[in-house]
């Protein structure tokens, strides 16, 4: 019996990851710019850590997490998210101590949820993200909004809506929670089992609801930016002043609420607003977790981050009808003619990827026109034709497949010509 992919997976293939490749290369670059560092995380951690940070009351902890035991009986997650391992990271390695601060840092790679598989929600999808931690000045707050639009707007995306929301600190948070359970309380015999446990742990979680998402009390339940103090306020009019200094458009949505436990003060998403984006528009998501170094048992520091998946992104970009730039060429295919020639390009063909050129040659035993329709296919830049008689002659045929340009060349100088054919 074949076996196939399992559910929620997918394989990336030659004519498609290359896409992949000038996405991870563009995000490095942005990164470099906007002064953030690449860390590399586990894939697997303790499943402990998820359950403090990301929250037990979550779907993501709930329903959704890849949970083993290994054969040292610990029980390990397949992480869901980057954040926690990332904050993990910078607690364990003593962060807060390292002369330059904030720390800045950005991740790329896979992670795992067991979630219902539909366009634009995978099992496994490679999220990049990023985490500045060691500053509460709400400048951050919009400079990494700021990475998060500057990766969309970089590929070509126009269709773009930020979202963002304040969550409060613990006192709003406190006065918004009571509001919410005097809210819910005397029906919340109407709500799913989900939220009836919810409502006395975690009553903001009601509101991320998936089941109940119609109910009309989710229509009129308290706003939480009715409930922010003073400092909370003032934190989140700084974001926005300076997300307008940076010219990014937004809008403030008091009922974003994010799937994670984690956040305080700054939430935001962006979604796409291209038309047939499918029913899920959310490209990334993120916001300032205070206190979640100390939930996991490090010293106090602020953070704030986000993430977006790659396979949202690569969604977006076919629903706005984006092309990436992407060359894909050879530089030259050779071509030969009879078994002499044709034993002379195995050691040629060295000689020219020892030179830093990309080169190609037959491995089929083809007819010199199939030859040609292989480099045409490879989008070879040129080829090099080599036959008997060239070959007694140490010289070869090179030809542009762009401008059908030909020219015969001594076998030794063919390096130099492929690297400059107008000089010959
Ligand atoms: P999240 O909202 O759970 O936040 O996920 C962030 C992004 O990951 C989503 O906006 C989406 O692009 C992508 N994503 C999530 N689940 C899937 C899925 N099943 N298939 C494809 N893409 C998916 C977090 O993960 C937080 N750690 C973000 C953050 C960083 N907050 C602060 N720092």
């Amino acid at each position: 019996m074949q076996i196939n992919i399992p559910r929620g997976t997918q394989d990336i293939l030659p004519g498609e990851v290359e896409k992949w490749q000038y996405i991870e290369k563009k995000l490095k670059e942005i990164c470099d710019r906007f002064q953030y560092n690449e860390i590399r995380t586990p894939i697997f951690e303790h499943t402990e850590l998820f359950l403090r940070s990301v929250g037990d009351t979550t779907d993501i902890v709930q329903k959704e997490m890849y949970t083993f035991e290994d054969r040292g009986e610990r029980s390990l997650t397949l992480r869901p998210e980057g954040t926690a391992s990332v904050v993990r990271s910078f607690v364990e390695n003593k962060m807060h101590g390292y002369a330059s601060q904030p720390i800045k840092l950005y991740y790329l790679g896979p992670m795992f949820r067991y979630e219902r598989p539909q366009a634009g929600r995978f099992r496994q999808f490679v999220q990049f993200g990023v985490e500045a931690i060691g500053s509460n000045d709400p400048a951050i707050d919009a400079e990494v909004m700021a990475l998060a639009y500057t990766v969309y707007e970089s590929m070509g995306l126009s269709k773009l809506k930020l979202v963002v929301n304040s969550l409060g600190d613990k006192e709003s948070r406190t006065a918004h929670r009571d509001a919410l359970i005097g809210h819910f309380k005397p029906s919340i015999g109407e709500f799913c089992r989900d939220c009836q446990n919810r409502l006395e742990k975690n009553p903001m979680r009601i509101l991320d609801c998936k089941k109940d998402r119609e109910h009309p009390l989710m229509k009129t339940a308290p706003s939480i930016l009715e409930y922010l103090n003073e400092d909370s306020r003032q934190y989140f009019e700084k974001v926005q002043k300076y997300l307008t200094a940076l010219n990014i458009p937004f809008v403030v949505d008091s009922n974003l609420v994010r799937g994670l436990d984690y956040y305080k003060h700054t939430a935001f998403e962006i979604m796409s607003e291209a038309e047939g984006f499918g029913a899920i528009t959310t490209l990334c998501g993120g916001g300032r977790y205070d206190g979640l170094t100390e939930d996991i048992g490090g010293p106090a520091a602020p953070g704030i981050g986000f993430a977006m998946s790659i396979e949202r992104l690569l969604a977006s970009l076919k629903a706005e009808n984006i092309e990436l730039p992407l060359d894909k060429q050879v530089d030259v295919y050779l071509v030969s003619l009879g078994e002499e020639a044709k034993d002379y390009t195995v050691g040629l063909l060295n000689t020219l990827r020892k030179a830093g050129l990309s080169a190609e040659r037959d491995y089929l035993n083809r007819k010199i026109k199939a030859q040609f329709k292989a480099a045409d296919r490879i989008h070879a830049k040129y080829v090099a034709v080599l036959g008997e008689d060239e070959l007694q002659n140490n010289k070869i045929n090179v030809k542009s497949l762009e401008t059908g340009e030909q020219k015969e060349i001594e076998i030794a100088k063919l390096v130099d010509a492929l690297k400059d054919f107008a000089a010959f």
